[in-house]
């Protein structure tokens, strides 16, 4: 059966980062070289975010953005009925992005050298962000069984002190693509709570389950909870809207609200007529394009698992159930990593995330973006058989 995601869309020369920027950052030409980086995917939002693209460009004029009040109840309406979250409209603060938006949160909620805890290997910008900000990276690293990370609560203690007064959370988890239970999340919110650590959740990738898992919005799991959480969400992941930079932040306790809303302002944070507009439509108009695209990232997904641990023997692909970035450990093929890196990169000229960006735990993985016509996981697969035949007489003989 056909899909509109089979579709390959030439986004070469549309200033587009994951392909636009290949050939500098990696050497491999967008003409002949498979864009598996970055995460934003190859496919066009549902049709009603591009309907009302065309309809501002009819119009034409661009100014400054009024009256978002269609925009928050979007967002509300979203929240509630995928995600049993109860949102207030003034819980919500547009912001320019998600990045932005926790970058702010640290300044707003903590001191230069304080301490902010993760769990790696993580998200590369949220290494960044602490680093950036001046406070302390307390990496806390997950631990590996049956294929799956999870949190290692035993150590926990023995790695935040008085002055860590962070942790930022990705939840669903990016790379790993963990959706964290209510449990697990309980446990490590009640951590904090005890530790008087504010928790920054990073909610990104909560729409985009690919197992019939359930996420759970940290703020959804007690009253207490709630007090201590500054959530982020998006439409850009689920929807493909990375270049509208726009994000949600909504926070429930209203101290925290006022406290990050200065620091809002001191930068000059304001939201956007498309990027408002556009997750309006999406959030309004896109449940059945969702539901399709996790289910093509789901057949992608199996279609790297058999096709990659088959060409590269040793190679395990980290089942994900959420995202559609694909954490690969090359820990047991027998070649070097750069070595391997070098096959993947120079000669099957497949361009993938080096998982060492990713913190402690990463240093033997690969990640590779999934939201791509299924054309281009079977080329790639072809690419990769073709580069580690050697490996595979050697490791058959
Ligand atoms: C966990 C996570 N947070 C945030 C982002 C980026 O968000 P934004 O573009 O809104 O800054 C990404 C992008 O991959 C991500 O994976």
């Amino acid at each position: 059966m056909t899909s509109i995601f089979d579709q390959k869309i030439d986004r070469r020369n549309t200033h587009s980062l994951k392909w636009d920027e290949m050939e500098s950052r990696y050497g491999i030409s967008p003409d002949d070289g498979l864009p598996m980086w970055v995460a934003d995917m190859d496919f066009r939002p549902p049709q009603a975010v591009n309907d009302m693209v065309a309809r501002a460009a009819e119009h034409g004029i661009n100014g400054y953005y009024g009256n978002d009040a269609p925009y928050k109840e979007a967002v509300i309406s979203w929240m509630k009925r995928r995600h049993q979250f109860d949102v207030s409209p003034d819980w919500i603060t547009t912001v320019p992005g998600v990045v932005a938006g926790y970058s702010m949160a640290i300044q707003a909620f903590s001191e230069e050298g304080d301490g902010v805890l993760v769990f790696s290997p993580v998200y590369h910008a949220f290494g960044r962000a602490v680093r950036d900000n001046n406070r302390r990276l307390v990496e806390s690293q997950l631990i590996e069984r049956d294929g799956a990370y999870y949190m290692d609560f035993d150590n926990l203690a023995d790695q935040v002190d008085e002055r860590t007064k962070i942790l930022l959370l990705c939840s669903p988890h990016n790379p790993g693509g963990r959706v964290w239970t209510a449990e697990e999340l309980t446990r490590i919110c009640e951590f904090c709570l005890e530790h008087n650590i504010l928790i920054i959740s990073d909610e990104i990738h909560h729409d985009l389950i690919l197992d019939g898992s359930k996420h759970v919005v940290t703020s959804t799991l007690s009253e207490a909870i709630a007090e201590r959480t500054i959530t982020f969400t998006s439409a850009s992941k689920t929807f493909n809207l990375a270049g509208f930079a726009t994000a949600a932040c909504i926070i429930s306790n209203k101290e925290l609200r006022d406290q990050i809303r200065k620091v809002f302002t001191a930068c000059g944070v304001h939201a956007t007529p498309l990027g408002s507009q556009a997750t309006t439509e999406a959030y309004n108009h896109g449940d059945e394009w969702l539901t399709e695209a996790c289910d093509y990232i789901a057949a992608n997904q199996e279609l790297l698992i058999e096709g990659l641990e088959a060409a590269i023997p040793g190679a395990k692909v980290m089942r994900m159930a959420s995202t559609y970035l694909q954490w690969v450990d090359f820990k047991n093929v027998d070649l070097p990593f750069d070595e391997i890196v070098a096959r993947i990169q120079k000669q099957a000229k497949v361009a993938v995330n080096i998982g060492s960006t990713f913190g402690k735990g990463g240093e033997t993985f690969l990640r590779f973006n999934l939201a791509c016509p299924k054309s281009t996981v079977e080329e790639a697969i072809k690419r990769l058989e073709d580069v580690f035949a050697d490996l595979r007489i050697q490791t058959n003989a």
